[in-house]
């Protein structure tokens, strides 16, 4: 083994982080002495108050002023809420804090504005495959500025949980497989939801980074599920993005549903408290998922009272929904069970994140109904939503350049989605108006004017069960149809075009929040649509709509053109005719594997190496880390996508061969479009440690660049490399590198890299 140099154990990080939210500036010292003055006034019941989070359930109709929340509000029981719409009613609950209330204070409220509010943008894991920082913060400050204006505080999201398992239909909440890749993004996420001055802008909202931890690792995929894992793999795979929030200063982290060694993360004081709070330095609001202190009950770990007081002990400050801190705490306290020390602090919390949010200043910053006019769903959001989406969409396949599609002749749209105006938005998007959305159909229709003709049909339901069909579409529903009828007419359409566009996949619930399969190929009645269709023999392009990876083994084996354009939002239908007729050129990239059968997940490409790799991918190899039916890679790897152009890389260089300690390393790349179309690379960077104090993984992502060539231009594209590049947590957790050889990677995908090895002091 290498002598490692030096770093940092675990538990002794946080000193390095400089957290956005931490430093006791001046500001800082005014803002306690605001909270420390009013807290003085507070009773020990306005304080649990302040610690209790409703949800609205947007239940309130007709007089807001009886409502049950109204009643909370007066009765001091509530220190916000979430899931109420429209600005009208959230400001009327707010003037009921502020104006009928002993201590006038404000409320936050809070919602799950996860990729748009009336815009929408493309769900996240779309989001993650543009690989562009910039777009996601421009999304996330867009989805801010319509939450904000509509009375909105306060984002559940980013979710950035790492996700490897497409059976989890969470996967399409978060930014894919990699920590690397995730924690860019997450950082662009929070920038653009919290903008550069929270207090002073009424246009941005707080981010709350969630799930902690680990809720992406759900074992089997099932949703709620346990997720166990060492403390080596926490640290190395899967803690980076929830770090990099609180580092960009995130205000709030949301705690998640899954157990962390046996304990719920509501109650886990080494994860809220020790890592959280002391390696990390956050000292942001923590709260908790929905009703997740309640359920340590059916956990089988404590009935509410102990839950509370087990939650607030590990360092949870705010209650989302379960009643046990409003109601238990004060018992608690009485018993010894809980120190008031504890429950000051919380509260402090939920009062600093209402100062840092500007709502002592002007607790009506948020409710502006002249802004709820004007500034949602604008002309220009919805262009950025169209322009944004377009970088989302990942060209899988293209086979003798069957796309772009000419704007002649006749093209047939079949396909359940072709259509499904509430069905284009993809989970998490309850706050849009889905009749002013764009489909497939409309898209088309307006962009091929009269040089071609669009025909459509539906061509099949999403399932052939109706039960199941009705847990896949059941809060949007899809008109269902006789799957005898739809496919003749749809055959009938299809042979008398030249070109068949078949969009089809997932229904928009089939992925998100409860949404876990077990077969994660395109459901049957469309994949018999798909054969059908082939059999009339003209070309097919499969417009893919997915919330996670899909089996798409057939579909590669049989079909000319895919083109996955995941849920991409309110702009969907014109963002994907742009698309297909050439005005935008794919660009995306995935950011999770697509596996080649279920039975190869959880499946990444980072993985770590056994010590009997696979040979020969192209036969079963005895005795070896591999499958008896199955290759051990993806069907598309990480990282790949392809585009109308072509790009070729030339020979990567270093400009030395060791890394000088404490210096850097520049790896070149001459990179030219060789194509037809101008168009952009995301160019990828890998590492692999070739030896180290544990097995470390056979690459890992440690930089990328999205270049834009116009057609025949070629550019050298340069990463630097230093030693925070190779870090890692070892055996005993301590954060280092190992000096000795590390071999150098890049290419357009995970797989497809050219190498160079280097050393480093
Ligand atoms: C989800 C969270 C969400 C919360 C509030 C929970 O069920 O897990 O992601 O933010 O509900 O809506």
């Amino acid at each position: 083994m290498k002598i490692r140099h030096l770093l940092l154990t675990a538990g002794v990080a946080c000193c390095l982080l400089s957290c956005g939210t931490s430093s006791d500036n001046g500001k800082d010292s005014e803002m306690n002495r605001f909270i420390s003055e009013l807290m003085d006034k507070m009773t020990l019941k306005e304080k649990l108050g302040q610690l209790n989070l409703p949800s609205g359930g947007d239940m309130i109709t007709g007089n807001v002023q009886n409502s049950p929340l109204a009643e909370a509000i007066r009765k001091e029981e509530i220190g916000g809420f979430f899931n109420v719409l429209g600005v009208e009613k959230i400001r009327e609950l707010q003037r009921v804090a502020v104006e009928e209330t002993r201590l006038k204070i404000p409320l936050i409220v809070g919602n799950d504005v996860i990729h748009g509010y009336k815009t929408i943008f493309p769900i996240p894991l779309a989001m993650s495959c543009s690989w562009d920082t910039a777009a996601v913060a421009r999304a996330a400050s867009i989805a801010a500025k319509e939450a904000s204006a509509d009375g909105i505080c306060w984002t559940f999201s980013p979710m950035v949980d790492v996700a490897r398992d497409a059976r989890w239909g969470r996967i399409a909440e978060g930014n894919g497989e990699d920590p690397y890749l995730g924690a860019q993004l997450t950082r662009a996420y929070v920038k653009g939801y919290q903008g550069d001055n929270l207090q002073k802008s009424d246009s941005s909202v707080m981010a709350c980074v969630k799930h902690f931890a680990f809720y992406g690792a759900s074992e089997s995929g099932r949703d709620y599920n346990i997720a166990d894992m060492s403390r080596i793999r926490m640290y190395n795979e899967f803690m980076e993005p929830y770090r990099a929030a609180v580092e960009a200063g995130a205000g709030s982290v949301m705690s998640s549903f899954n157990t962390v060694d046996g304990v719920p993360a509501t109650a886990n004081k080494w994860l809220l408290t020790d890592l959280l709070r002391k390696e990390w330095g956050f000292d942001g609001l923590l709260v908790t998922d929905y009703n997740s202190i309640g359920e340590m009950n059916t956990h089988g770990v404590a009935p509410l009272k102990e839950a509370s007081a087990r939650a607030l002990n590990a360092g949870t400050d705010m209650d989302m929904v379960s009643y046990g801190f409003l109601n238990t705490l004060e018992e608690s306290l009485k018993e010894g069970k809980v120190t008031e020390a504890r429950i000051d602090e919380a509260c402090r919390r939920v009062l600093e994140m209402k100062y840092k949010l500007g709502l002592f200043d002007d607790p009506y910053k948020y409710c502006k109904p002249e802004r709820a006019r004007n500034e949602l769903f604008t002309d220009e959001n919805r262009s950025e939503a169209r322009r944004i989406a377009a970088e989302t969409f990942v060209l899988l396949k293209n086979e003798g350049g069957t796309l772009p599609l000419k704007r002649e002749g006749r093209i047939a749209l079949i396909g359940p989605m072709g259509d499904a105006r509430n069905n284009m938005c993809g989970m998490w998007s309850a706050t849009c108006d889905p009749e002013r959305h764009v489909t497939p159909l409309d898209g088309l229709r307006s962009a091929a004017g009269d040089q071609a003709e669009i025909v459509y049909a539906k061509g099949s339901n999403i399932y052939y069960d109706e039960r199941t069909e009705k847990g896949a579409v059941g809060t949007r529903p899809l008109q269902r149809g006789d799957n005898k009828a739809l496919l003749e007419e749809a055959l009938r359409v299809a042979r008398g075009a030249d070109v068949i566009v078949a969009a089809l996949g997932e229904a928009a619930d089939m992925s998100g929040e409860s949404a876990s399969r077990t077969d994660i190929r395109i459901p049957d009645a469309q994949r018999d649509l798909l054969k059908a269709l082939k059999e009339t023999g003209k070309p097919i392009v499969l417009l893919l709509f997915t919330g996670r990876p899909l089996d798409l083994t057939w579909e590669e084996d049989n079909l000319p053109a895919i083109l996955n354009v995941w849920f991409a939002g309110s702009e969907t239908g014109d963002a994907v005719a742009d698309m297909l007729f050439g005005k935008t050129v794919p660009s995306g990239k995935l950011s999770t594997t697509f596996p080649r059968s279920v039975g190869q997940v959880p499946i990444y490409y980072s993985q770590v190496n056994t010590g009997r790799p696979d040979p020969n991918p192209d036969e079963f190899n005895r005795y070896q880390s591999n499958y008896l039916d199955e290759r051990n890679d993806g069907l598309y790897p990480f990282g790949y996508g392809l585009s109308y152009t072509t790009f070729e890389y030339g020979e990567m260089s270093l400009n030395q061969t060791t890394m000088p300690k404490g210096g850097s390393l520049k790896v070149t790349v001459p990179l030219k479009n060789t194509g037809e179309y101008d168009g952009a690379e995301i160019v990828q960077l890998y590492i692999h440690d070739r030896y180290a104090d544990i097995a470390r993984p056979v690459k890992e992502l440690k930089g990328f660049q999205r270049v834009f060539l116009k057609k025949g231009e070629s550019r050298d594209v340069t990463f630097t490399l230093t030693a925070e590049d190779l870090k890692y947590y070892n055996s005993e957790l301590t954060y280092g590198y190992d000096p000795g050889e590390f071999e150098v990677m890049i290419g357009p995908n995970s797989r497809d890299v050219q190498k160079k090895t280097f050393n480093a002091d």
